[in-house]
């Protein structure tokens, strides 16, 4: 491996639990594999780094390879230490000076559990997020208030002859939904908008097992280190609740509102919180999969790397809020009060901004306030991307990380342009459902940033 003076090429060579060639040969230990590769290496720290690599697989050799004895860890320290001497020296001999960081390839981290573990998390988002996306798609249809009921098996069995389809129909004309929005439907469009509801609830159930059955097969396998185990019950326990909550919002759109002549709806503070659980479930499972399958970089901790990742930090939590205003948006229909932009209507601050008493009910309960909101948030969450994506030029970084702070910047433009089309076009369905699955893929990139730039543990 030489330093050729371009930025990536030495971080991107770290073998490591991720890379399918590094982790095979972590995880079998030295075989001729191993020394024939450490023999080749023309630089004699990568020898070394291979022999101790080789050592350390050698003392595991009876255990299965995701559990590593403690006495393996000296070689993480001594490669830290070349490391160090590393970052003093700047280059290696007979390369020009750079203003490349130092090498950061570590040794494989002693990995606790099998990969296994790892992918079954990063499913287990990508199974949260199917739901997401349709769960949206079930409320820009007004389908979500179809199943007036809730039995976590009986339901399972949609009905089948006319006669239950009709008693099905009869049940939901009860309410309050039919009797002032859907009055003249027929059944076969009463068949639809339930099916979209079915095929939530049921995917719902699907994400449950997901992640409940491994859990307990890895925990019984003994796969999971005691932190993790509290982990997976935090989650699986999240995922119970959000079914939960699934229902108590649904249930606030099924009464009567004798005072109210507004559209029946569910409540905007329970749409969000079920988004808001849903959120918090993916970022969990997504954080904790990406941190037990991705190494960590070794980056010098200089006071730029410390701004960043804390610059990381704030821009994720930001995206999250924003993704949180926005349910409230579709939970009063606020997009359809103002479809201009960037001004809304003739104003940059329009009259009713702060119509209702007292002025804090405004925030979540004015649909003019909470379109303002949303549009203040996404801005301030682009920006913040944007200067992020700026900051982050000065500061030199493993290919793989750099690629992460693109691909946000990338999808912040195209998240806010579809925000911004969404509006203009008075919310039609398949965009608002793409504006919603953006900010999750939204999520996802900023989440992965920070993964590339986690601290290594001392
Ligand atoms: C980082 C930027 C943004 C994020 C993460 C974000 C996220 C979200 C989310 C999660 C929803 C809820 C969708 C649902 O539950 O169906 C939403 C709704 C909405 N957003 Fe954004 N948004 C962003 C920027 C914007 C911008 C800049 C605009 C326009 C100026 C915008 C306009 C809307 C509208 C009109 C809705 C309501 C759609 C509906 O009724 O389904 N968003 N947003």
């Amino acid at each position: 491996m030489t330093n050729t003076g371009t930025r990536t090429h030495c971080f991107t060579t770290c073998s490591s639990p991720a890379d399918g060639t590094g982790a095979a040969q972590h995880r079998r230990g030295p075989g001729p594999g191993t020394t024939g590769r450490a023999g080749r290496e023309p630089s004699g720290t990568e020898g070394s780094e291979g022999r101790q690599r080789g050592k350390a697989a050698q003392g595991r050799a009876r255990s299965p390879s995701w559990v590593v004895p403690p006495s393996t860890r000296p070689a993480t320290a001594r490669s830290a230490q070349h490391l160090r001497r590393g970052a003093q020296n700047g280059t290696r001999r007979g390369a020009a000076p750079s203003r490349q960081a130092p090498r950061t390839h570590l040794p494989p981290p002693p990995a606790r559990h099998p990969p296994a573990v790892g992918r079954w998390l990063l499913v287990c988002s990508g199974a949260v997020a199917g739901a997401v996306v349709l769960g949206g798609v079930t409320r820009l249809t007004e389908s979500g208030l179809s199943m007036v009921d809730w039995h976590l098996v009986k339901e399972m069995k949609p009905p089948r002859t006319q006669q239950e389809w009709e008693a099905e129909f009869q049940k939901y004309q009860q309410f309050p939904e039919f009797k002032i929005l859907n009055h003249d439907m027929t059944l076969a469009e009463f068949k639809f908008i339930w099916y979209m509801e079915y095929s939530h609830r049921m995917w719902g159930r699907v994400v449950g097992l997901a992640y409940i059955l491994p859990a307990a097969y890895f925990w019984r396998r003994g796969w999971l280190s005691r932190p993790l185990k509290g982990r997976v019950l935090a989650l699986c326990g999240l995922v119970c609740f959000q079914g939960l909550l699934g229902w108590y919002m649904v249930k606030s759109g099924l009464e009567e509102k004798p005072d109210s002549y507004d559209i029946p709806r569910v409540s905007q503070y329970r749409l969000a919180a079920h988004l808001g659980s849903a959120l918090v479930l993916y970022s969990a499972s997504l954080w904790t999969g990406l941190s037990l399958l991705l190494p960590r970089h070794k980056l010098p901790e200089t006071h730029q790397l410390l701004r960043l990742r804390q610059y990381a930090h704030g821009t994720t939590a930001l995206i999250f809020l924003t993704a949180l205003s926005g349910a409230f948006v579709a939970g009063l229909d606020a997009g359809l009060v103002y479809n201009s932009f960037p001004k809304m209507g003739e104003r940059w601050i329009p009259d009713d901004l702060l119509a209702f008493s007292p002025v804090l009910r405004n925030i979540f309960e004015n649909p003019t306030t909470v379109q303002f909101d949303h549009r203040i948030l996404g801005i301030a969450s682009f920006t913040a991307v944007t200067a992020l994506y700026l900051f982050s030029r000065k500061i030199p970084l493993p290919r793989r990380t750099r690629m992460a702070v693109t691909s946000l910047l990338a999808v912040a433009c195209m998240q806010v342009g579809l925000g911004i089309s969404t509006l203009l076009l008075y919310v039609p369905t398949p965009l608002a459902a793409t504006h919603q699955s953006g900010s999750l893929a939204l999520l996802s990139m900023a989440l992965w940033l920070m993964s590339e730039l986690r601290r290594v543990p001392k």
